[in-house]
């Protein structure tokens, strides 16, 4: 079985995806800070009679990340990481004017740092891997200039440029950087609790995923809805 290492995986799209790769016959290696609802998520995943390690932890603990690996290596290796576990830096966002730098600094930890630790320590067996793939989720937010969303922003260009030089360097691999759209989410309700208008649930956006491992197009960036549209 393939197995995937998939952070922030105990709710909204890290769970979505990991349901959906586990009824595809994938083994999962799973985390988020909440030990209680990522218990519940790898309960719901488990049902699918596939092997889930769940591994309450932070992703910015450099011990954890290996952890995390360490169980992947036991259910076969990593062929696919996906950095799903994001910081907004602001709950609710604020203007750059306003924004916390202990936020910010939080949000390039989560968002970049830690990111880019989970690659380099998965790296080896992601390489052994016939099909190996990072996929890094991203935002809109780091290609437009929206109001509040400064920080998390910046965090998410970040996380934009360090995918597309890991694909430069990494040719054996595929490493997309995908923007999900908007989606109902915790995060969302958090970074902006007034804006309760109508948006898709996560699992609208997973298509888009399963597109991408079914296909393998070249690594770089891609928008979820157009990948869902052409499915
Ligand atoms: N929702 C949107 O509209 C939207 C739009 C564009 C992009 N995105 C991106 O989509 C991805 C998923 O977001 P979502 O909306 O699905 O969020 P969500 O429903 O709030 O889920 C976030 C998950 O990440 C975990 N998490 C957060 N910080 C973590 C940390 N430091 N270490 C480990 N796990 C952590 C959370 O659990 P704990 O809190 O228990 O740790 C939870 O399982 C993020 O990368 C986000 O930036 C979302």
């Amino acid at each position: 079985m393939p197995v995937a290492i998939i952070t922030g995986a105990s709710k909204g799209l890290g769970r979505a995806l990991a349901e959906t790769l586990a009824a595809r016959g994938w083994d999962l290696v799973l985390d988020a800070r909440g030990a209680g609802a990522l218990k519940e998520a790898a309960e719901a995943v488990a049902g699918h009679g596939t092997r889930v390690a769940a591994l309450p932890g932070d992703v910015t603990d450099a011990g954890h990340r290996a952890e995390l690996v360490t169980a992947a290596r036991g259910l076969g290796g990593v062929d696919l990481l996906v950095s799903n576990a994001s910081a907004l830096g602001a709950e609710p966002l604020v203007r750059l004017d306003e924004l916390p730098l202990a936020g910010l600094r939080r949000a390039l930890e989560v968002n970049v740092v830690a990111a880019l630790g989970l690659v380099q320590e998965a790296l080896p067996l992601l390489r052994e891997s016939a099909a190996g793939a990072v996929v890094a989720v991203t935002s809109d937010a780091g290609a437009e200039a929206y109001e509040t969303w400064g920080g998390y922003g910046a965090s998410k260009a970040a996380l934009d440029q360090l995918a597309a030089v890991l694909g430069v360097e990494e040719p054996g691999l595929r490493v997309w950087a995908v923007d999900p759209g908007d989606m109902a989410t915790g995060l969302y309700a958090a970074a902006v609790p007034d804006d309760d208008g109508p948006r898709p649930a996560p699992e609208s956006v997973v298509p888009a995923f399963l597109r991408l491992l079914d296909e393998r197009p070249a690594s770089g960036r891609y928008g979820a809805p157009a990948l869902v549209e052409g499915r």
